[in-house]
């Protein structure tokens, strides 16, 4: 019998052979798979919980108008956000922990805004030279003559022009600004930003370099969910933590191959706090989910301090949107699985839990704290049963299938190396050119034992459906041979989206209009590690003639 991780192994190897030139780099790696020599990590278990209220971060103020040389009739609102060193407070009882951020504190500033009205922002890198994190100068695009630091900053599920995307290779050092415009031509939603620098993105965002980006809408408007205090953001980020608080990002123990395939840290952090609590009334709630991690997917869960029930929340949750806006109705969720670069907008009611303490939490650990008010409270706003009508994209108007592969590359230890999307490295010609204004189905094929989150920039597409299948025929034959049915999306995940989780050793199918504009963007895994190692490549809008 072969197990999985031999499977892995056979399959993967084979692939390296045929597609890639990395061999030597593969036989070079040691046999061993030790962790190397850390830093002690911090000891969560000795902070007390639920001692620092959930910080929300600040609107982004504007710092007036400006117009752009292409419409000089138009005068749109300013931003300049300045990447930066801060000192972050994660708990009471620790000392304040390094980050960069956007601004001040991070998460960076909330940006609001509405559809149709565009902004631009001068994204400013006022970092310094020295990165104060581990760089893998083996990496593509990290070499040793790239400058240390550098920043690009990509607004994730927005619908703008490359020149405004954050393409990885357009970073700037220290010292420089980018202007970026943001139409804002599109539905109300949560996006997100982030760096997005050709090998070392993973490094800044870990670092703290993220936030988070609304568009309101009529739509959203007319259907009175709870707003204001009432509507809060939960940026969800592990971070591994060395005993004085300080980030910590692992290296492996090979100086050939520094990466490491994926962190996953001791700390979850909410809105950059270490297990906070908020304060709630007795009434509905609307939270935006934002996870913000490098690798980690959460399974969260709503829990009574005392049950401590994983099964079902103790609260009614139901799902009413997801990444690129509102589902056509609110899902009622027992538990929220949700991926790196995904979002996930909830209702909470806790009306029925006047006084009680809830606690959220990721599998067996605790997130963060609910507290109810016992207040006798007047709720108006509302749970509408239908949202936004989300008109199921048929099959029939594609006009392109294209296999794409995720590909995983180990070492004769099984240790993972190098990933890849269709076994093409980031410098290959791009191969992916769709038509402006066509729809294509992107056949995602997973042979991997992980979940890999798929993000494409510039569009919002449908996931048809995911069907598992046997991989090693594909490796060999490249036949899809079904192990069983096509699996429709679930219902939290049957609206737009962005990224899509591509599950170990199946097929997941998206439908994918390409509108918006043409040019250069890029699709890729959304765990950090994997994307710096190659797990993404650039793919073109053309023209349709
Ligand atoms: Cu959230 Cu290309 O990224
Ligand atoms: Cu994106
Ligand atoms: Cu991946």
């Amino acid at each position: 019998m072969i197990t999985r991780r031999k499977f892995l192994q056979r399959s993967s190897l084979l692939a390296t052979t045929l597609a890639t030139g990395k061999s030597g780099l593969l036989d070079a790696m040691p046999a061993s798979h030790a962790p190397a020599t850390m830093p002690a990590a911090l000891d969560l278990t000795i902070l007390p919980q639920f001692v620092d209220p959930l910080p929300i971060p600040e609107i982004a103020q504007r710092q007036g108008f400006r117009t752009r040389p292409e419409n000089p009739k138009l005068s749109v609102p300013f931003y300049r956000i300045q990447a930066q060193p801060v000192a972050g407070k994660i708990h009471r009882d620790l000392p304040p922990t390094k980050f960069w951020s956007f601004g001040p504190s991070t998460p960076g500033p909330t940006f609001e805004t509405r559809s149709g009205e565009p902004l631009l922002v001068e994204w400013v890198n006022a970092l310094p030279t020295e990165h104060f994190l581990p760089i893998d100068r083996t990496i593509h695009g990290a070499e040793a003559d790239k400058p240390a630091v550098r920043t690009v900053v990509h607004l994730h599920g927005a619908k703008t022009r490359p020149e405004s995307d954050g393409y990885p290779e357009d970073w700037i050092v220290p010292g420089r600004s980018s202007l970026y415009y943001y139409p804002n031509q599109q539905d109300a939603t949560m996006l997100w930003y982030h760096d997005h620098a050709l090998g070392i993105n993973r490094l800044n965002v870990y670092a703290g370099l993220l936030g988070t980006f609304f568009i309101r809408d009529a739509v959203e408007d007319a259907l009175n969910l709870p707003k204001g205090k009432y509507e809060v953001p939960l940026i969800l980020y592990d971070r591994l933590l060395t005993r004085d608080a300080q980030l910590l990002y692992p290296v492996s123990p090979d100086p050939q191959s520094p990466w490491v395939p994926e962190i996953f840290g001791n700390a979850i952090l909410v809105n950059g706090k270490l297990f906070p609590y908020l304060e709630v009334e007795p009434r509905k709630y609307r939270f935006r989910v934002l996870n913000a991690s490098n690798a980690r997917t959460y399974h969260l869960a709503l829990v009574d301090n005392a049950a401590n029930n994983h099964a079902a929340n103790a609260a009614p949750v139901h799902q009413i949107g997801t990444d690129q806006g509102l589902l056509p109705a609110p899902v009622p969720l027992a538990n929220l699985e949700i991926a790196p670069g995904e979002r996930a907008d909830l209702i909470v009611d806790f009306s029925e839990h006047r006084g009680a303490q809830l606690i959220l939490k990721n599998d067996a650990f605790v997130v963060m704290q609910f507290r109810v008010s016992s207040a006798r409270v007047t709720d108006t706003s509302s749970l509408p049963s239908s949202l936004r009508p989300v008109p199921k994209i048929p099959e029939s108007q594609a006009v392109q299938t294209r296999l794409l592969t995720l590909d995983e590359y180990v070492n004769k230890s099984g240790n993972p190396v190098m990933l890849l999307l269709n076994a093409t490295h980031w410098k290959a010609p791009i191969t992916e050119k769709p038509v402006l204004g066509s729809t294509e189905i992107w056949t995602l094929i997973n042979p991997t034992n992980d979940t890999h989150p798929i993000h494409l920039h510039l569009v919002r597409f449908q996931i048809l459906d995911r069907q598992s299948y046997e991989p090693w025929l594909f490796q060999t034959k490249r036949q899809l041979h079904f192990l069983g049915p096509p699996e429709p999306p679930e219902p939290g995940q049957a609206g737009w989206k962005d990224t899509v989780r591509a599950y170990s050793r199946m097929v997941t199918r998206i439908i994918v209009p390409f509108d918006g504009f043409t040019g250069r963007y890029v699709w890729h895994c959304h765990i950090l590690e994997h994307e710096d190692n190659e797990m993404m490549r650039p793919y073109e809008v053309i023209p349709a003639v």
